[in-house]
């Protein structure tokens, strides 16, 4: 009898070890719906727009939070547990500031102090006061794995179109659930833009908020050529170090943000004011002297595969505006998307291809930049156009995609899985033993080069504001 309770007591002991490393890997809950369930959610939610976006905050030890609320209830406080039953929570407040319509406010509050390897739980207080509490682990910070999907897209290319929306919305949760199933050690979330179709009807905000997936995974989200056609994306999202730039106007903005060694420059490319993008890079590069990587992130496809590289407004516009930038600083990759076409470029330097980046190989201190560009949740139709700068393509059109960016101190990894079953499409590891080669000089020269493009971007700027007004929206 004693030696039956001596083997059960180690069984145990064993059950409980494996359960606890079982449960600091499993960062994701199972929130997977079969297309009978997400319709009926659908359903349920989308004439409510008060879901809650979780953004990355300024750096990895911070979280923002948004939502709308009614006037009369409208209270911008978040409640931040390391207990499930909330006890001994802390209490951040925030700020609001008026919504699309009259009957509401947004909501915006900063979680400051997220440690590392964390189990949390939140509430935001809703029309209803506090929301149930809702899990977010953080994961590591020095080294950390991200991932990208592009061109969400919610609503495709229609307008008020439900059963599309709700068609690219399922998208939208399967791939999130096959990513975060078979990645549970992802941080946060990269869109490189065109999160909506119209931009300027809140329910497409809310069907992209409805995965419950995306109450414990902060995003990330640039703004692309159909957000910029209404307003929305100024009412639905709260990204940290917003720059506004002296020249941007409306909608346009980029940012920053900063996570573990890697600082993230978020740039509005449908905005041509080159001055207000250099100013926005030269500020984050600057207040961030000790990032080991800098990646950029635009929408429209520099160096990407898929028909719309084919448009001069990338090709040459964009090129002239971006790159110039991109290869001041020195960043070692950037992430675009628009074309609706999964590929990556070889290294790519001042416009010339410097170097072969196959799939598959490591590269150490590689000159150039990759630049990768992702599929689309809204479709994936766009195949068949490859340029001498693809190093690759995936060119099967009726699947989606995710990629995965692991950053170290020394490397980063990039991997690219079919979004239906992850397998493994393309990948590639950089490894860094040098620095920076921005060099004063080196910036300083390229600055005083960069002056005629601010000025031509600035005449760019007012011919498309006349050719938008005339068109009725951006395309
Ligand atoms: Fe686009």
């Amino acid at each position: 009898m004693n030696k039956l309770f001596k083997i059960s007591a180690l069984i145990l002991a064993a059950l409980m070890l494996f359960q606890g490393t079982f449960s600091a890997a499993a960062a994701f809950d199972d929130k997977s719906m079969t297309k009978e369930e997400w319709q009926a959610v659908y359903e349920e939610k989308i004439s409510d727009n008060t879901l809650p976006m979780l953004c990355v905050g300024a750096d990895e030890t911070e979280l923002n939070i948004c939502w709308h609320a009614q006037k009369e209830t409208a209270i911008p406080k978040v409640r931040l547990s390391k207990n499930a039953d909330m006890t001994d929570a802390l209490v951040f407040e925030g700020e609001t500031t008026p919504a699309e319509n009259e009957e509401q406010l947004v909501c915006r509050v900063t979680m400051t102090g997220i440690e590392e390897n964390t189990t949390y739980y939140y509430q935001w207080y809703s029309d209803n006061g506090w929301s149930e509490a809702y899990k977010y682990e953080s994961k590591s910070f020095d080294s950390f794995k991200m991932m990208l999907i592009g061109d969400i897209q919610i609503g495709g290319q229609s307008y008020d179109n439900p059963e599309e929306q709700s068609r690219i919305g399922y998208v939208w949760q399967s791939v999130l659930d096959e990513a975060l199933t078979k990645n549970p050690d992802i941080s946060f979330l990269l869109s490189p833009g065109d999160n909506t179709s119209t931009g300027e009807a809140p329910d497409e905000w809310q069907t992209l908020l409805m995965p419950e997936y995306v109450r414990s995974l902060p995003l990330a989200l640039a703004i692309g050529n159909h957000d910029k056609k209404g307003m929305m994306y100024d009412y639905y999202t709260h990204m940290p170090n917003e720059f506004f730039g002296k020249y941007f106007e409306g909608l346009d903005r980029d940012f920053w943000f900063r996570y573990g060694d890697v600082l993230y420059l978020m740039f509005d490319a449908c905005s041509g004011s080159a001055a207000d993008h250099r100013a926005m890079a030269e500020e984050a590069v600057a207040l961030n002297p000790d990032a080991k990587w800098r990646v950029g992130v635009m929408h429209q496809g520099l160096y990407a595969p898929g028909i719309a590289m084919l448009e001069p407004e990338t090709n040459i516009l964009l090129n002239a505006v971006f790159q110039p930038i991109f290869e001041m600083y020195d960043l070692d990759i950037v992430f675009t998307g628009h074309t609706h076409m999964q590929g990556r470029s070889n290294f790519i330097s001042d416009g010339l291809v410097v170097g072969m980046a196959e799939s598959g190989k490591t590269y150490k201190d590689p000159n150039g930049i990759i630049y990768l560009n992702t599929n689309a949740c809204c479709d994936q139709g766009n195949a068949g156009y490859l340029f001498p700068y693809t190093a690759y393509a995936f060119e099967n059109a009726d699947v989606t995609t995710y990629s995965t960016v692991e950053f170290t101190s020394s490397t980063m990894a990039v991997k690219t899985y079919r979004g239906d079953n992850s397998e493994l499409l393309d990948s590639i590891t950089i490894e860094k033993t040098k620095g920076f080669s921005d060099s004063e000089i080196s910036v300083f020269f390229r600055t005083m080069l960069y002056k005629l493009v601010e000025l031509l971007g600035l005449v760019y700027m007012r011919i498309d504001a006349i050719v938008v007004a005339i068109r009725g929206g951006h395309f």
